[in-house]
């Protein structure tokens, strides 16, 4: 259908790819579905109030967060190129691609903190199975476990390791034959994972009071940072402003049009996962009486805790953790191939050398990560940045690059290469109700949005 990509012919022909519409809604759900909707959401919604902030993050993954990743797909499926490669494509001698670029990096830096957390996952499915939490443990006991699991270098490393060879073994296989593959497997187990925890958690005492807390919005308790953390967290959960989504779009068919139902499953599989982490996780947490706002350690202090004291509590607790590595396997394939594509499109480098060089480096950033809880004092207070360097990365790459990369796909997508054409390469008419949506979001509302979000940022100076 487009004749738009400069690329050469006989390249787009050898160019890997998905098999299929539904492959190619697996994998780009199982990048969007991760920790950020299970680990990262529940702990962001419970610092945030709970109802206001899931309110503000709908409205977000909405208004914002559908048509940055329709802009993203148009790229990539126009360009077939990488990240940062489709930038130099479609806009040729400019310094757009720097956002590719600058998506690129951000995508070593969540791989960094990101298969930290992963680590964190895959210890406590090993203490789940070896029955860790089959006899109750108070609160503190709890928080003395995981304080002093993730504060040991010997087990977090480690297991991070494992966490980056295991998905830089599905990448190098490639496009269609290791994450379309991997995502086949996975995501079905995941879901399945994930209705059997809830429906399990729906009937806890404390459900009612979990309920409340998710959807009945106090719209007094919404200050900026709340705002602030609910865009970033609409951003980071659907994988959008990288270049991520450019990247699983250059590996569509070129024939395929019609992108808007494939986005559009992909945003409602992430935002119902992320719903439904949140049905599993609060009415536990009220059940067992504690406090909503654990920070990140919630998913590891405060679930053990109640997990211990359920009947199965051992096998519900293998579930879950077991659901925690998964969804981060699927999300960290989609950040090594985002760099991957990009040094294979770009450098003309191999898979396999490429693969090897992001684990390598993901895995050196990421031991300053592990040692931010304890494990070294430097990277643990790392100039009193909250969570120290893990901190420093999960709110700085997770949410403000992220933001800001969406900001720049809009604009360039809107202002630059223009919405004609994308719509065009979407299959989209541009008279129609959803080519007009689209276009009105892309070109104003999110530019303005998160401008607006950006400036109060920097006038209140809360960036934390
Ligand atoms: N969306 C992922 C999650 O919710 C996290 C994520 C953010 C991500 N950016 C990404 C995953 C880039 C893959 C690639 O857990």
């Amino acid at each position: 259908m487009t004749d738009q990509s400069s690329a050469p012919a006989q390249d787009a022909a050898r160019r890997d790819g998905f098999a299929s519409r539904v492959g190619f809604v697996l994998s780009a759900a199982g990048s969007a579905i991760g920790l950020g909707n299970i680990w990262r959401f529940p702990y962001m919604a419970g610092e945030g109030g709970g109802a206001a902030f899931v309110l503000v993050y709908i409205l977000f993954v909405l208004l914002l967060g559908f048509p940055v990743m329709m802009a993203e797909f148009s790229i990539g499926q126009a360009t077939r190129r990488g990240a940062v490669q489709s930038f130099e494509v479609l806009a040729p001698g400019t310094r757009w691609s720097w956002v590719g670029r600058l998506g690129v990096s951000a995508g070593y830096a969540i791989l960094a903190f990101y298969s930290a957390v992963a680590g964190w996952a895959l210890g406590y499915l090993e203490k789940s199975v070896s029955g860790a939490f089959a006899s109750p443990i108070s609160a503190d006991a709890s928080g003395e476990l995981f304080s002093s699991f993730i504060a040991s270098p010997v087990t977090s490393i480690p297991a991070a390791a494992l966490i980056i060879a295991l998905s830089a073994a599905v990448v190098f296989k490639g496009v269609g034959r290791g994450i379309e593959r991997a995502s086949f497997v996975l995501m079905p187990i995941f879901f399945l994972l994930l209705l059997g925890l809830a429906v399990h958690s729906l009937m806890l005492p404390g459900a009612g009071d979990g309920l409340r807390f998710l959807f009945k919005p106090d719209l007094s308790k919404l200050t900026v940072p709340i705002v602030m953390s609910a865009l970033g967290q609409a951003f980071f959960s659907l994988s959008i402003g990288m270049g991520v989504m450019v990247t699983y779009g250059s590996y569509l068919n070129r024939r395929e049009t019609g992108l808007a139902p494939l986005a559009l499953s992909s945003v409602a599989a992430d935002t119902g996962v992320a719903l439904l982490a949140g049905l599993i996780i609060f009415p536990a947490i009220f059940t067992a009486g504690m406090k909503p706002a654990g920070g990140p350690g919630l998913a590891f202090v405060t679930l053990p805790t109640i997990f211990s004291t359920l009947p199965m509590g051992s096998l519900i607790a293998t579930a879950f953790y077991a659901l925690l590595v998964i969804a981060a396997l699927t999300s960290i394939v989609s950040m090594i191939e985002l760099i991957a594509a990009d040094l294979v499109d770009r450098k003309g480098w191999t898979r396999g050398r490429a693969v090897l060089l992001i684990a390598g480096v993901g895995f050196l950033l990421g031991i300053p990560c592990a040692l931010s809880f304890g494990g070294s004092a430097f990277f643990t207070r790392f100039f009193g940045v909250p969570d120290g360097f893990f901190g420093l990365l999960n709110i700085a790459f997770g949410n403000l690059v992220m933001v800001l990369g969406g900001l720049f796909i809009c604009l360039f997508v809107g202002w630059k290469w223009g919405m004609p054409q994308a719509l065009k390469v979407l299959g989209i008419a541009e008279g129609k109700k959803l080519g007009v949506l689209l276009s009105f979001s892309i070109r104003w509302l999110c530019p303005a949005a998160i401008a607006a979000v950006l400036i109060f940022i920097v006038i209140t100076g809360k960036f934390f």
